[in-house]
């Protein structure tokens, strides 16, 4: 009877907490999801039940958006809850072997949560600290980088003596920016309002033309023109106008906008309010990661500051001032949100599922609004050239690429960072920077992106050559290409968002060759029919993910065969299972075990 009202009360304070601080929008949905969760652990039946009449909401819709996000849960879990990062890279520096010990320490199997509820051990997909894994999860939002045998042994230790989270020692949650190479974006500073009132003297036409003059391309991925996309959205009617901060970085192996993020804030929130100038916007969305929740904190003190500073005479951020402010939303685990459409979605509170395009967010995007959504890099870039000009930017790099590109760079070498570089820096330039010796492959870009051999390290980053959001991963020679293909296979499985068939069902095929191949039971024509799933996923699939899904396996089978080969049983064809056993069931039924009721030995 106690123990029942005990929890009404703790039902009732946590969902009063989380609408005192998101409202009662059904916008907010997913961030009152996450601080319910936060609360009480994971989302019973009963808690969204609650939910869901103080909302006004069905509760199966409730049920749907909580399902879709990987750090919200429907069923119990640990109340220690530690997720190792999986990207190739982590376990490159040992994260499964960690792993498995921790387990056995604990008692528990990975993927599962221990019987007496107190901890659950899984993967999850790359946390964004490839330059010091291996790294990992507790609760979601503390990261616990540079993990070793001794640091496994003494967080066993601490969640068996149910010590809290927060008296841990503070010196594991430490994250080294760990800036390699500073150029324009990473190197200078800037006064907090010099690139807005720069701004406000060209006037916001003359902003815009600026921006496409200095031929600024975004920084996410896709390179769209960033001064055509503001005069786009700038163009577009509307009652009001947004611009959106796409800090979701979950392209595994990219963390140069947590760098970012953390030491250039005020550049950023420049940047934003320099694009909320050149589209007429007054409000300002930062999407960060969930994976990256401990910049929550430090960004919002950073935009409090901006309100209290002045710029001819008025607040540079909030009202009143230029009446442009900008909130926070954190993700909640899905990589797919990154995708500015998905990532329009879940800013509304509901599954990030990729929406039909056109029409593009510029014309109908959060709310139906014109909306830009840019890169923080982009973003950082652009309050740059409102300050010092189209020319000056147009001045670095390459034609086609103006600027400087950062690279977050990790693997096998010597001095993992970020470095930030002019378009048309050499591959072999960056390996030769960051100490990496007796290299067989780079993948640039993350598995969306491509991956080079040995002969391609002349080539050069640029949108002419070799584009980049920004990963930069290196492979020595020890390295089995083929393991690295499958470990992205596996992510890209993991993390499709199921909405279209040709991806949920694609990706799933992908891993179950590549799982058969490692298995021993591959043969060529498992290396074919992934051809023939590469070609079929990047024809039909709705959104980049699943087009791109198939990228490292290409690029890998075309210049790594032999990793393949090594793999591979036979030259022809080899079933995944034991033919002969899998009859065994119909020579009981039929009461013969004779040599004719089996199949001949092939061999
Ligand atoms: C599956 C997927 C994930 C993406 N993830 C990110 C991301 O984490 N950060 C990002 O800036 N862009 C990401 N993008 C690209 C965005 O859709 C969009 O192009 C970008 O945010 C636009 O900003 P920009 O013009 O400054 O590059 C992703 C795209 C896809 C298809
Ligand atoms: S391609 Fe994949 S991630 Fe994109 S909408 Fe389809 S299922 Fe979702």
């Amino acid at each position: 009877m106690e123990a029942t009202a005990g929890l009404a009360r703790m039902h009732r304070e946590a969902l009063a907490e989380a609408l005192l601080r998101h409202g009662r929008s059904s916008h907010a949905l997913v961030q009152i999801l996450r601080d319910v969760q936060q609360s009480l652990g994971w989302l019973s039946r009963a808690i969204l039940e609650e939910l869901a009449s103080a909302l006004d909401m069905s509760l199966a819709h409730l049920q749907g958006v909580a399902s879709f996000y990987r750090f919200l849960h429907l069923e119990p879990v640990g109340r220690y809850r530690v997720l190792f990062s999986d990207n190739i890279t982590d376990r490159m520096l040992g994260s499964e072997t960690l792993l498995a010990e921790l387990c056995r320490r604990l008692g528990v199997a990975s993927g599962e949560v221990r019987a007496d509820g107190r901890v659950s051990v899984d993967r999850c997909s790359c946390t964004g600290m490839g330059d010091q894994g291996p790294a990992l999860l507790v609760n979601h939002h503390h990261v616990i980088t540079r993990l070793d045998a001794e640091r496994v042994v003494q967080l066993a230790a601490l969640i068996e003596a149910d010590v809290p989270v927060a008296q841990w020692p503070s010196t594991w949650f430490e994250v080294a920016d760990n800036v390699q190479r500073a150029d324009v974006l990473l190197g200078a500073a800037m006064a907090p309002g010099a690139a807005i009132a720069a701004a406000l003297a060209r006037g916001d036409a003359g902003l815009v033309e600026e921006i496409k003059s200095s031929n600024l391309r975004g920084r996410g991925g896709a390179g769209f023109g960033t001064g055509l996309k503001w005069a786009l959205c700038r163009q577009a009617p509307g009652e009001a106008r947004w611009v959106v901060c796409n800090a979701d970085e979950g392209e595994p192996g990219t963390f140069k906008d947590r760098v970012l993020l953390s030491r250039h804030a005020e550049l950023l929130l420049e940047g934003m309010t320099v694009a909320a100038l050149a589209v007429g916007a007054r409000k300002g969305l930062v999407y960060l990661r969930g994976e990256y929740g401990y910049l929550r904190g430090p960004l919002l003190a950073t935009l409090q500051r901006r309100r209290d500073q002045r710029l001819l005479g008025a607040a540079i951020l909030g009202r009143p001032g230029f009446d442009f402010d900008v909130d926070i939303h954190v993700g909640a685990g899905a990589y797919v949100c990154g995708e500015e459409s998905a990532l329009i979605e879940s800013l509304e509170g509901k599954r990030g599922v990729p929406r039909i395009r056109p029409p593009f967010p510029v014309e109908r995007g959060y709310l139906g609004q014109p909306t830009t959504v840019n890169n923080v890099e982009t973003l950082c870039a652009a309050a740059h050239i409102a300050l010092r000009g189209a020319a000056w930017w147009a001045g670095i790099g390459t034609p086609k690429s103006t600027g400087t590109k950062i690279h977050s760079v990790s693997g096998d070498c010597a001095r993992p960072g970020v470095y930030e570089y002019p378009f048309g820096t050499r591959i072999g330039r960056i390996l030769e920077d960051c100490g990496a010796r007796d290299t067989q492959a780079v993948q640039v870009g993350g598995p969306s992106g491509v991956c080079l051999s040995a002969f391609e390290f002349g080539r050069r980053i640029g949108f002419e050559d070799v584009p980049t959001a920004g990963a930069f991963m290196v492979f020595d020679r020890t390295r089995d290409m083929f393991e690295v293909a499958r470990n992205f296979a596996h992510f890209f499985a993991h993390e499709s968002c199921g909405f279209c068939t040709p991806c949920r069902v694609g990706t799933a095929l992908v891993v179950r060759r590549l799982d058969k191949i490692a298995a021993g039971h591959g043969s060529r024509h498992d290396v074919d029919v992934l051809f023939e799933l590469d070609k079929l996923m990047h024809a039909t699939t709705h959104c980049g993910l699943g087009a791109s899904a198939c990228n490292p396996l290409r690029d890998t089978i075309a210049k790594f065969r032999p990793a393949y080969e090594r793999h591979l049983t036979s030259l022809h064809f080899e079933p995944a299972f034991d033919l002969d056993a899998e009859l065994s069931i119909a020579r009981r039924l039929t009461g013969r075990d004779d040599a004719a009721a089996h199949l001949e030995d092939p061999s």
